[in-house]
């Protein structure tokens, strides 16, 4: 009898994965064939959540293909939770944002992921047509829009991003908040150096986010790392112009998580505002940064190579005591070398109450107009090892 009862057992597993695995068939949906047109004029918005309804709400794995051309969108969702969480975007057109920057300058992000698990981008150009917002900003108009980011997730999982090229954003160009397991490479973002609020990758609230042989050039941070980030791993990556890679500003808010297991590694930087840049407020908070390392670093006429810069307070607004809550704690310099635009290549302008702790420097040498550079901290404590110039900070 329990023999029977085990055979039937099995066949009904065996018949249940049968139907799953039918089911399961990858399913591949061309946006052309819901009315996306590649023309550039035609608004081909609404052919885009159609083919995200669909993938989305597949039971098996789903590809959206976007073949060559150029789409124009308004700003998109593409909303989950969805039925799968193994959804491939190919992309061999370009996405245009909408000429006037009206259209989508108030909405936050233009291309919007939010709560989505497993969705890979391959390849694509997005166009976000920025140039006139930037315009409209620096004339000082005051009713300028704030803009949007070119592509934005939120609460995601699983996310590879691939091949991607971001062009001109109106703001930000690629922002993750709250998301995990992320994995970039290949990524292009270019932006004109003076155009105002466009970071090339924002992280924050996330954890483990790889971003590997990328090229970034524009008008603010390349990356930049907001509160709440761990196990971040930046490695391969050209960045300039811009304002470098910055971990902040953090220490905004009283109550704030911090940021925690950072490498960047094998970077050059290329006439940038700044190279390795940790940033905080001058304000109470709970915020901190530790075990942060930026390792085989090639520093090209940068303004600020080294700098921790714990007293930003724009506008002396709103920073009671000026002296920063964040606390910054083991951080490794190791093999920086190249050529600095100021005098002062290495700066740790640290918190008065919460002293910098663990700065490590090996192996740096900064020049400024082929001389030895010069060093300027203070509430700095730490190492120094190998050879390092300038050396004038911290104890040999
Ligand atoms: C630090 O982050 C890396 C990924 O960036 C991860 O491989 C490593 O395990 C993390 N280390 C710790 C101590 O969590």
């Amino acid at each position: 009898m329990a023999k029977q009862m085990n055979s039937l057992v099995l066949s009904v597993l065996l018949l249940i994965l049968f139907f799953s695995s039918s089911s399961s068939i990858p399913v591949n949906y061309n946006v052309l064939s819901f009315g996306a047109k590649p023309d550039g004029i035609t608004d081909s918005t609404q052919a885009f959540v159609a083919a995200w309804a669909k993938a989305c709400g597949s039971t098996a794995a789903a590809t959206i293909y976007v073949p060559p051309g150029r789409f124009l969108l308004r700003n998109v969702v593409f909303k989950g939770q969805c039925k799968n969480n193994d959804i491939t975007i190919r992309i061999d057109g370009i996405l245009v944002a909408p000429a006037d920057y009206r259209v989508i300058g108030n909405s936050g992000n233009w291309l919007f992921f939010d709560r989505v698990n497993g969705v890979s981008i391959y390849g694509g150009v997005l166009d976000g047509q920025g140039a006139s917002l930037w315009a409209c900003k620096k004339s000082g108009n005051k009713h300028c829009p704030s803009g949007a980011t070119t592509l934005g997730f939120s609460s995601a999982d699983d996310i590879v991003i691939n091949g991607l090229t971001s062009l001109n954003s109106q703001m930000f160009h690629i922002v993750f908040n709250g998301c995990h397991n992320v994995k970039m490479q290949g990524v292009r973002v270019s932006a004109s150096g003076n155009s105002p609020n466009t970071d090339g990758i924002h992280v924050q609230a996330s954890s483990d986010v790889t971003i590997l042989n990328s090229k970034i050039g524009t008008g603010d941070d390349c990356v930049s790392v907001g509160s709440g980030t761990t196990n971040l791993w930046i490695e391969n990556v050209a960045c300039g112009p811009g304002h470098g890679i910055s971990i902040g500003s953090l220490g905004k808010e009283l109550q704030e998580p911090g940021v925690q297991n950072v490498t960047v590694k094998t970077v050059t930087f290329t006439g940038t505002e700044n190279g390795v840049r940790i940033k905080s407020w001058g304000r109470p908070s709970t915020g901190f940064a530790r075990n942060i390392l930026f390792q085989h670093v090639v520093m090209l006429n940068v303004r600020n190579p080294i700098i921790i810069d714990q007293n930003y307070c724009p506008n002396n607004k709103n920073c009671p005591g000026q002296a920063s809550g964040v606390k910054i704690s083991d951080v490794t310099y190791e093999d920086i070398h190249g050529t600095s635009a100021t005098e002062v290549a290495i700066k740790f302008d640290c918190s008065s109450k919460n002293p910098c702790s663990g700065i490590n420097l090996e192996d740096v040498k900064l020049t400024y107009k082929n001389q030895p550079a010069e060093a300027s901290c203070s509430h700095a404590d730490g190492t120094a090892s190998g050879f390092v110039q300038p050396n004038s900070c911290l104890q040999l």
